[in-house]
């Protein structure tokens, strides 16, 4: 742990020692982290009622893959579409509850009980050992933000990742908020974002390659100045969290499999400002941009139909029912 001291209301000069007393110029010493998100305390994990079916990692934390089929049947379909509303819902309703001064714990605990009410298992819990219910990204956070004591500030952008498991499949969705006021330019990039996902969306039709998907999003970005992250992806998703289908948001060729109907996959866009390549967080989870500007994400899960796609957790009542350009 690391205690935190608020620096002067009168900063000093780059060469000048630092405020907090380390004895190192201010350029190297808390001139790096200002401005930047600052990890807090991270509360002990919440605990689900038993009569909550758990995914199976999620007592041990420990994620044991199985062979899944990458067509699902129209049951599971059905599973899905029920998972996918659920997550909807709760990312809706999250997003109402963003606002300044709102600790991400705080977040954290609310969405936690929407879960629970709902009888679904926060998928993010304990998986891999994560240890809260929905991922917090604030700012230059990429993704896995993990919830914890920092408040929401006025101008802040958070993006909210929920998983949901219930009838035994995940439904996975995002977006970003904006608290309170926010600058245009992170309005722009926020909106940008959005819009990726939509373009990488409208390119979902079977017979073609999951390569339309990141071909289309890296255009929309590059037109706009904005970089892709590449060290994250989408996945293929169902009775597990993620499996093996990969879904990259930038052009790569490697990305020859051909979509089929019945395939189960998100697409999750991280956008940039400015460079599109991470550091992590000691925490291991925490993944920020290299060059601390703000970076915006938005993700739906997919079906492929036998004509095109149908967005699992769009529809009426999710933050981004539709593309844009259609509402
Ligand atoms: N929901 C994230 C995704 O879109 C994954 C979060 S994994 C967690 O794939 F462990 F951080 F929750
Ligand atoms: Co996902
Ligand atoms: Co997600």
């Amino acid at each position: 742990m690391r205690t935190l001291v608020n620096p002067p209301a009168t900063l000093p000069q780059a060469n000048e020692p630092c405020w907090c007393g380390s004895g190192r110029k201010y350029k190297r010493c808390h001139k790096r982290s200002e401005g930047r998100v600052l990890p807090g305390e991270v509360s002990p994990m919440r605990p689900v009622p038993d009569d909550i079916a758990r995914p199976p990692y999620a007592d041990t934390g420990q994620v044991v893959p199985w062979d899944e089929s990458r067509v699902k049947s129209p049951e599971v379909i059905e599973r899905m579409r029920h998972a996918g509303k659920v997550a909807a819902e709760i990312l809706r309703l999250a997003g109402e509850a963003v606002r300044p001064g709102l600790t991400t714990d705080e977040l954290d605990e609310y969405v936690h009980a929407l879960y629970i009410e709902r009888g679904a298992y926060p998928s993010p819990l304990n998986y891999h050992g994560y240890p809260k219910s929905v991922c917090t990204s604030v700012n230059e956070v990429i993704c896995h933000g993990i919830p914890d004591s920092r408040a929401l500030q006025d101008g802040d952008i958070v993006n909210l990742d929920v998983t949901g498991y219930i009838g035994g499949v995940h439904g996975d969705t995002n977006a970003t908020f904006l608290v309170g006021d926010v600058d245009p330019a992170s309005r722009d990039l926020v909106r940008v974002a959005e819009e990726c996902m939509w373009h990488g969306i409208e390119a979902v039709r079977p017979g073609r390659p999951l390569s339309d998907i990141g071909a289309a999003i890296e255009q929309h970005a590059r037109q706009h100045r904005y970089g892709v992250v590449r060290a994250f992806i989408g996945h293929g998703i169902g009775e597990q969290f993620h499996t093996d289908i990969q879904v990259f948001h930038y052009y790569d060729s490697r990305a020859s499999t051909i979509m089929r109907p019945g395939m189960t996959f998100t697409i999750e866009p991280m956008i940039t400002i400015g460079s599109w390549q991470h550091k992590m967080w000691d925490d291991e989870w925490t993944a920020v941009t290299s060059d601390g500007k703000r970076t915006a994400q938005y993700e739906h899960t997919i079906l492929v139909t036998d004509d095109g796609h149908e967005v699992l957790t769009g529809g009426a009542g999710a933050v981004s029912p539709s593309p844009p350009w259609d509402r």
